[in-house]
């Protein structure tokens, strides 16, 4: 864990600067992921990063409870918050291990590009479920490196050998789904752009 916020803290002013890679594609995610969210809603996302996608998602929402394991994303996060003058979104420097939220509590979590950097993803899931409300939603993003070209399943474990890499997990979009499912999930929403894009899916849990 230690090894991972000592990464994510290193390239946090890099990662703020560093432009979307497919604009339309994050353009449409966001889209999609408004046709759920309503103005009386309590969200959680973990592993915010720099605050971008929950600040864009605040006008929809109620609350968006923001947690990141990195303090120095956090602080991006936060000078974004103020400078915008968006006040219902709470950014807090915590890793979604430790986090402790009320079950049946929430009625959207946010999970972007961070699935594949859980020590236990089935644990993770299973913890969203417990923490939504009946019908509440899971928006995920994920880069499913098992389908992706072989040069990406090469490169994490010789980044993580020579400890330039945090934990990054190798799995493919159909575990992802039978995870999903395992914990209760109904697949609502399944996008995958292209084969070496992240797998993006809106799971919602039954009533
Ligand atoms: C690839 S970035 C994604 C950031 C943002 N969600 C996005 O899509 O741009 C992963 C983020 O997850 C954070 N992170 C990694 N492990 C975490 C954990 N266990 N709990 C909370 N945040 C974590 C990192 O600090 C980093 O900011």
């Amino acid at each position: 864990m230690d090894r991972s916020v000592k990464f994510w803290d290193r390239i946090a002013k890099r990662y703020a600067k560093s432009p979307i890679s497919d604009e339309p594609t994050y353009q449409k995610k966001l889209e999609v992921t408004r046709e759920y969210l309503r103005p009386d809603m309590e969200v959680l996302e973990f592993g915010c990063g720099t605050g971008s996608t929950a600040l864009l998602h605040a006008p929809f929402v109620k609350h968006i409870y923001s947690i990141d394991i990195s303090s120095k994303m956090i602080e991006i996060a936060q000078g974004k918050a103020d400078e915008q003058n968006i006040e219902n979104v709470t950014f807090e420097c915590m890793s979604m291990d430790a986090l402790s939220v009320p079950e049946q509590s929430l009625d959207a979590v946010l999970g972007l590009n961070i699935l594949h950097l859980m020590e236990d993803r089935d644990e993770v899931i299973a913890k969203v479920h417990r923490m939504l409300k009946p019908d509440g939603v899971f928006v995920t993003s994920t880069p499913c490196l098992k389908d992706m070209r072989w040069i990406f399943r090469i490169i994490v474990p010789v980044g993580r050998f020579l400890r330039i890499l945090p934990l990054v997990k190798i799995f493919s979009a159909k575990e992802l789904e039978a995870s999903l499912t395992a914990a209760g999930f109904a697949i609502d929403h399944h996008w995958q752009p292209a084969k070496n894009k992240a797998a993006f899916i809106i799971a919602k849990k039954g009533n």
